[in-house]
């Protein structure tokens, strides 16, 4: 076989929800406090989609400005991968609903469903496609709307989670150029430590279960958080082993979004200055699938990632999952 050509993100983009939900307005709702939150998780305040805005609507807002930073119409695409756990409904897939609002009818289009790993998982299958030449441009989406399936009587979890998504355009690049390597993981041992138990073939919803919140997000926190805080490390690690690199290759690191205190140490552990990481979700919380390319957009435009820069991308969820990526800039 033949060498594989290399393949990278070649514009992003990311749109979140007007509405802002502060820790204030969470003290309203549960029992807790601004302190408690920005202290043990470092969110400040996070987005919140109207009653009519769901998961296809800011998809479809971050691939459009994609689109047209890249240069490209939505008939340039050849695949559209959508990774998302909020899906419109169960059926259809939410990414078809995004093609047919595109205008590109006739593109392949399927969802993804890792959790908060869900983004990278794609940008993954993107980089397989365009390497192995079966398709040009393929525009990778990470998009949730968590408030719908929050749980509003439970604190430990309500105050975490925002909606957002992130778009991405995936093409050829030069060698040595965009995607380095990529590790993807998962652990089903570990799935039941956060999900969502009702409303699928196991246990479809009864008004008991409804009453219950059992069509809501369910997480052992303090389960993820440990197995956060080991995968983080790790996987990093790995991933620029896999392509003979180690963390003083690293410009930026684009690390999932979900609690100041995993990152810290990711930090500690990777020896590496905090200035090396980015973070943004004092003002977006978690917003899973959405919160790695949505940091990403906000790192570029910020002047935080420049070209031939080394940027790993790193997160963890819902499976449980992890994926880690290597990139050198493309643009
Ligand atoms: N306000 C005030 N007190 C609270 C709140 C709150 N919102 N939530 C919990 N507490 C209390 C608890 O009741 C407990 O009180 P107690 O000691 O009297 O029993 C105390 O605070 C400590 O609670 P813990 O849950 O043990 O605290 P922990 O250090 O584990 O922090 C947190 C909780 C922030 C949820 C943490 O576990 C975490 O970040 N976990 C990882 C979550 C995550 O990153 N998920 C990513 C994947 S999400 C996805 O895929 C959708």
């Amino acid at each position: 076989m033949g060498k594989l050509r290399s393949a990278g993100i070649v514009s992003l983009a990311s749109a979140v929800p007007e509405k802002v939900l502060t820790n204030a307005d969470l003290e309203k709702i549960v029992d807790t406090s601004d302190e408690w939150i920005r202290t043990m998780t470092g969110i400040a305040e996070r987005r919140m989609a109207a009653e009519d805005e769901a998961t296809s609507d800011f998809a479809i807002k971050a691939a459009r400005v994609a689109l047209e930073r890249a240069g490209l119409k939505a008939r340039d695409i050849d695949l559209i991968i959508l990774a998302t756990f909020t899906s419109d409904a169960p059926l259809p897939a939410t990414s078809c609903l995004v093609q047919n609002a595109l205008g590109c009818q006739g593109t392949p289009a399927f969802d993804l469903s890792a959790g908060c790993s869900g983004f990278v998982y794609a940008l993954a299958t993107a980089d397989a496609f365009v390497k192995s030449g079966a398709y040009e441009r393929v525009l990778v989406i990470g998009a949730d709307v968590l408030t719908r399936v929050t749980n509003w009587t439970d604190r430990s979890t309500c105050v975490l989670f925002g909606d957002g998504a992130g778009a991405a355009v995936v093409a050829p690049s030069d060698e040595g150029a965009g995607f380095l390597a990529f590790e993807l993981g998962a652990d089903g041992s570990g799935a039941g430590a956060l999900k969502i138990s009702g409303g699928g073939s196991r246990k479809p919803l009864t008004h008991e279960d409804l009453d219950a919140h059992q069509d809501k997000i369910y997480m052992e926190g303090r389960e993820v958080f440990k197995f956060a805080v080991k995968i983080q490390g790790e996987a990093t690690e790995r991933v620029l082993a896999s392509c003979g690199m180690t963390t003083k290759d690293i410009d930026l690191i684009v690390p999932h979004q979900a609690n100041t205190r995993i990152i810290e140490s990711a930090v500690n552990r990777l020896g590496l200055p905090p200035d090396k990481f980015f973070v943004n979700l004092q003002k977006y919380g978690n917003t899973s699938a959405g919160s790695i390319p949505i940091a990403l957009d906000e790192a570029v435009r910020e002047g935080k990632i420049k070209k031939d820069n080394t940027v790993v991308v790193v997160g963890f969820g819902a499976g449980l999952t992890w994926a880690a990526g290597v990139m050198k800039w493309v643009y």
